[in-house]
């Protein structure tokens, strides 16, 4: 079975979480994507009375027009929200997040909500977290500098691109892309120390977020993990 085969079969167990009156957080990325469309023929399907926040402009073009969207000051309490994740570690749920560059808007969202729900299939799991680039949110005004300063505290990493420029977040910000070489032995650390540099707005650890994971295997099964 295909990674979005494996995407598909979380998408549609999970969005059986969303009741009645619920504000709904949506993620952003591949899965994110696959999770709308579920969501949207959930909604018709049991013609439920539901509004939406989406953690990016992407998300929030997928969702308009087919579900209410909210308020995006944040005012109002979030009871659950649904996002991908680049790793998760199965025995914490602590997560990387940020390869779509939502990593600001999507912890926003997830610290305003009551639960939250991250949706991966199998190639994400990894215990330590690793093989995949830690996003850093940076403020555009004096990045080389930023830069300088993480690289002085000894991280190694890439500022992203499109197109020959430097990437903007949907807040208009940078990211910088670390890559640790061996698995990430203590998460919790390096995101203070990164956190605590002047310059950077949000890591890509999402560590005390994800209070359920629903993991899609090869062979159609579905494990649903609490958090610990
Ligand atoms: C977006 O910034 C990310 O945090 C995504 O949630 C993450 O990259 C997962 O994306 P996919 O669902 O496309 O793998």
């Amino acid at each position: 079975m295909s990674n979005e085969k494996e995407k598909q079969l979380v998408a549609k167990e999970a969005v059986k979480l969303v009741t009645e009156g619920m504000i709904v957080g949506i993620g952003s990325g591949s899965t994110a994507a696959i999770f709308i469309e579920e969501l949207k023929k959930h909604v018709y399907n049991k013609n439920l009375k539901i509004a939406c926040i989406a953690t990016s402009l992407a998300s929030k073009s997928l969702i308009e027009k087919a579900i209410p969207l909210i308020d995006e000051s944040l005012q109002s309490q979030i009871d659950i929200t649904f996002d991908g994740a680049d790793r998760l570690d199965p025995k914490t749920l602590h997560l990387i997040k940020g390869g779509g560059g939502a990593l600001l808007r999507e912890k926003l969202v997830a610290k305003s909500s009551k639960e939250n729900v991250v949706l991966v299939d199998s190639s994400k799991l990894s215990s330590p977290l690793e093989g995949f680039p830690l996003a850093i949110e940076i403020v555009k005004f004096g990045y080389a500098a930023t830069i300088a300063r993480i690289e002085h505290l000894g991280y190694k990493g890439v500022l992203r691109k499109k197109e020959n420029r430097p990437a903007e977040s949907d807040n208009g910000n940078y990211i910088f892309d670390i890559t640790f070489n061996e698995g990430i032995k203590n998460p919790l650390k390096d995101h203070n120390i990164l956190k605590n540099t002047l310059g950077v707005i949000e890591t890509g650890f999402f560590l005390d977020t994800a209070t359920k994971a629903y993991v899609a295997y090869p062979n159609g099964k579905i494990e649903i993990l609490e958090k610990p």
